[in-house]
């Protein structure tokens, strides 16, 4: 490997061992594996480490409870956590533990520097301390007398103890966050830390004497304090990684990448930044605090106890959906909500539809003996041309979104490559050419292979996210990479036509099977208080309307369908999400007056296949004083908008059919679409209809 090989070195916080592994953990842990992975996939040289957080109060605390020493407690938590990340498929390089004898010995050697430096210094101290925050408040920082971040009581302590003198950084590092627009991401967070900066720095008490605490590190110069333990707690980027070169050479530190999520952003961006600073060592490259994973609107965390247990989720719809349906819907940075719900809707749409379908159209051709393993051909024909094209802007879209950590925006790229690959069947009907036996052989060849190779560099693309899944996707195509069945790709397997499909199709797989209803787990109850699945609440007759879920959509492209007088095949964006859906509307109106128009949709509409093109979702039209039938129109909403009708229970169900959807009849008011005299609206305005009053909307 030469020197000039890029490297990666990405960390997520290390977890408290009070707490069994939830959502929270996962998602940034997933978050480090897949950016690990793709840098991987990129060609990089890459580190991931995480790990456990076990020393200060509360641990010692939990141990006393457990009749434990606080060794044991710990071992016991940090293997779930380790077992929890098996199970999760995370492939971290190192997990570190704060009672690890290294590290230990690492932070005593830090304070030491600190000590010799004149960094520290002791001063007997008066102040509130909060054993819950294990931090000292001032009086004015407390509320109503109470430790103004848990809400518990605080005890007055005077005690000596070493002080790092961090107020001395405050200029150089408000000046270097100002200078360096991406070390701390995103930018609102940039701001909110350069806020924070621009009041008095107070310096930081890193000490704890052994009389209150004794579980911690021992200070190398005053043997009767530990360490205070977020300093303990933060040298683990660094001690684990103490010496540590890649192959190449480089060195590990500094990081590329911390990972974190915004409540643990100043102790990142403050205390470690001027600390590393006063010790002279580089600052990492990037601080990068995401949002917080939301259920029914409040945060999920230990604190309020609501918490979805990953593993459930990933033992109820397998792990790849789970890892898929994290880094798929959150937009890094941003907060984001669970429900399980939305996980099937995505894993439906995204994973049941595109990619499993794309993937079982081939297998079942090859099924018929026709074309049992695909021989490379020449792109020859537009259609053909055209496929190779959309795989290789898929291929540097996503690589480049992935290096601005957008990554569900380059899933989307994936998709749309995979959707393009389904579009291309559609339109070349590869059966029909199986139908005419060998006459058809060398075209049926040609339509497969392309398909076949599009969707291996989607499958590749999409490994990082999904490892077992898309592994069991390109050995079903009888993709070697070196040599090994399903193996993991590389950045040559994102080139097309680099690799042949070396062994024969395999036959029956189902990657991801459609779930119809998720009853059976507390997540699947609506807060109407009717269960998603159908008649299922015997006593709350479900209002029909609150299993419909309608979004606003912007038409992106119009073409004629194929095989079919009065319908076009609309090209919808809702969101970041495109979806292809078809719609009666020829006989009714032109195509330039549709293009760039914003139209409602039945969103969680069971896909149909209609005249060979498949339709994911239906738009809302009224027949027009006119005699015209013309879709509504959402005012000044923008796509991806939820419409609801006022006073409704919203609780979507997965694939709606359209006699379910019937059931709940929608008709123009004063020009407004009403649900039973309910107006359907957006957050941003109502939908209106140019229809005479009573007439219907469908
Ligand atoms: N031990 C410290 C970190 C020290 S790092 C040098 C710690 N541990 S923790 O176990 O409490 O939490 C770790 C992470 O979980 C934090 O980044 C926190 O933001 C994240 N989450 C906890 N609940 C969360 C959600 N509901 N959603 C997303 N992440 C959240 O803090």
């Amino acid at each position: 490997m030469s020197d000039t090989q890029k490297t990666f070195y990405i960390t997520t916080p290390i977890y408290y061992v009070n707490d069994a592994p939830h959502i929270g953990h996962s998602y940034t842990t997933i978050l480090a594996d897949v950016l690990t992975r793709f840098h991987k996939l990129a060609g990089e040289d890459t580190f991931f480490l995480t790990g456990t957080d076990e020393h200060g109060q509360k641990v010692q605390q939990a141990a006393d409870k457990a009749g434990v020493s606080p060794k044991e407690h710990c071992d016991v938590y940090a293997k779930r956590f380790q077992d929890a990340w098996r199970d999760l498929n995370i492939g971290f390089d190192k997990f570190i533990r704060t009672t690890d004898p290294e590290h230990i010995a690492y932070v005593q050697g830090i304070f030491q520097q600190l000590w010799d430096r004149g960094q520290i210094y002791e001063k007997e101290y008066e102040g509130w301390y909060s054993v819950g925050e294990e931090r000292f408040f001032t009086e004015k920082e407390l509320v109503n007398g109470m430790d103004p971040i848990s809400g518990r009581p605080v005890e007055k302590v005077r005690e000596k103890n070493y002080f790092f003198k961090m107020s001395a950084y405050q200029d150089w590092l408000l000046k270097y966050i100002e200078e360096k627009p991406d070390f701390i991401l995103p930018d609102f967070r940039r701001n909110e830390v350069l806020g924070f900066l621009r009041q008095p720095l107070n310096d930081l008490c890193v000490s704890r004497p052994k009389s209150r605490l004794a579980w911690g590190i021992t200070l190398p110069f005053a043997t009767d304090y530990v360490a205070y333990v977020w300093v303990d707690a933060l040298f683990n980027y660094r001690s684990a990684v103490d010496g540590k070169v890649f192959s190449g050479g480089a060195p590990v530190w500094p990081a590329d990448y911390h990972l974190l999520g915004k409540d643990i952003l100043t102790t990142h961006a403050v205390y470690w930044t001027t600390m590393l600073k006063a010790l002279d060592m580089p600052q990492p490259k990037h601080i990068l605090a995401h949002g917080w994973w939301m259920f029914d609107n409040a945060r999920m965390s230990k604190t309020t106890g609501n918490v979805v247990n990953p593993m459930s989720m990933k033992e109820k719809y397998g792990v790849d959906v789970f890892r898929y349906f994290l880094i798929r819907e959150m937009v890094v940075g941003q907060d984001a909500s669970f429900s399980e719900e939305a996980l099937v809707q995505r894993m439906n749409s995204d994973l049941a539809n595109d990619v499993g379908n794309g993937l079982s159209r081939i297998l079942k051709l090859a099924a018929t003996g026709l074309e049992s393993r695909l021989t490379p051909v020449a792109s020859v024909g537009e259609e053909a041309a055209a496929l190779r094209k959309a795989a290789g802007e898929a291929v540097a879209g996503a690589l480049e979104k992935v290096k601005a950590l957008k990554l569900s925006f380059a899933i989307e790229d994936t998709l749309q490559l995979i959707r393009a690959v389904n579009r291309y069947l559609e339109v070349k009907a590869p059966w029909k050419l199986a139908k005419e036996g060998e006459a058809g052989k060398g075209k049926l060849n040609t339509v497969l292979y392309h398909a076949a190779e599009a969707l291996r560099i989607g499958f590749s693309l999409l490994h990082p996210v999904m490892p077992s899944k898309m592994g069991e996707a390109l050995a079903a195509l009888g993709v070697e990479y070196s040599g090994v069945l399903g193996a993991e790709p590389s950045i040559t397997s994102l080139q097309w036509g680099k690799f042949g499909f070396s062994r024969p199709l395999g036959q029956g797989v189902n990657l991801f099977p459609r779930v119809e209803n998720i009853s059976g787990h507390a997540a699947g109850k609506s807060k109407a208080g009717g269960t998603l699945t159908d008649g299922a609440a015997p006593s709350a007759p479900v209002d029909p309307f609150s299993l419909v879920h309608l979004k606003v959509a912007r038409i992106e492209n119009v073409e004629d369908h194929p095989n079919a007088d009065s319908l076009y095949v609309l090209q919808l964006r809702i969101g970041e999400e495109a979806r292809t859906v078809c719609a009666g509307l020829k006989k009714h109106v032109g195509k330039e007056a549709l293009l760039g128009q914003d139209v409602v949709m039945v969103y969680n509409l069971k896909p149909a296949n209609l005249r060979g093109v498949e339709s994911r979702g239906m738009i809302l039209a009224a027949e027009s004083e006119g005699g015209k039938v013309l879709p509504v129109s959402p005012e000044g909403a923008a796509s991806g908008d939820d419409v609801k009708a006022t006073d409704t229970p919203f609780a979507p169900k997965a694939d709606l059919t359209l006699k379910e959807f019937e059931k709940s009849p929608l008709t123009v008011k004063s020009g407004l679409v009403c649900y039973r005299d309910r107006p359907l609206q957006s957050p941003r305005g109502p939908i209106r209809a140019q229809a005479a009053d009573g007439t219907a909307v469908r």
